[in-house]
């Protein structure tokens, strides 16, 4: 069934383990896949995608898309001369609607990336019904404005909540990515 839900969630004590979360879904992530990560600014969500993108082997680094809707990162040629899936790391906080994602003109197609949308509640629903969803909560999250002070406020630990919707994610040992 398609909205079969598979759940895990962990503890990140620190940005490494946030980072090392990204990193083990490297593993598993593949071209057409879509990461939705939700969580309130200085949650992680940019962190995790750091991993991630590291641990893929894609170029370019991977930063805040605050100021453009979407970035790619083309993979990188791999030493065997094969390559992994591009990257779309995407600011949904800045789309209407996640169908306009198709609308972006993007060098590498949807099909042939791992897609991680920032902000995504919501909106995923509009572009398929199979995600991996990950929420990043500070415990002292949502305070307010956004300055050092506030970041460094929240600094600490993340609760993460993932979930894998749908029969892509049905076999996949979410628990097993956990660092
Ligand atoms: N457990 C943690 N997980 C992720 N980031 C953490 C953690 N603890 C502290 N941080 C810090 O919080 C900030 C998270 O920023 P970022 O990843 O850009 O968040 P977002 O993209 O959700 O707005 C970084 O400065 C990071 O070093
Ligand atoms: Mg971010």
């Amino acid at each position: 069934m398609s909205d079969d839900v598979v759940r895990t969630e962990t503890d990140l004590p620190d940005a490494a383990s946030t980072r090392a979360l990204g990193a083990a879904l490297a593993g598993v992530l593949r071209a057409g896949d879509l990461v939705i990560l939700t969580g309130d600014l200085g949650a992680g969500k940019t962190t995790l995608t750091q991993g991630l993108g590291a641990a893929l082997g894609v170029r370019g680094q991977v930063a805040s898309p605050t100021f453009i809707v979407a970035r790619e990162h083309p993979p990188l040629p791999r030493e065997d001369g094969t390559r992994g899936p591009a990257l779309v790391h995407v600011d949904a906080y800045r789309l209407g609607d996640l169908s306009e994602l198709d609308a972006l003109d993007l060098d590498s197609s949807l099909d042939e990336s791992v897609t991680v949308v920032e902000w995504g509640r919501g909106l995923a629903e509009a572009l398929t019904d199979e995600r991996l969803e990950i929420d990043l909560e500070r415990p002292r999250g949502g305070v307010g404005d956004d300055t050092d002070a506030e970041l460094d406020a929240g600094a600490g630990t993340r609760r993460a909540v993932l979930r894998g919707v749908g029969a892509r994610w049905a076999d996949v040992d979410l628990a097993a990515l956990l660092p």
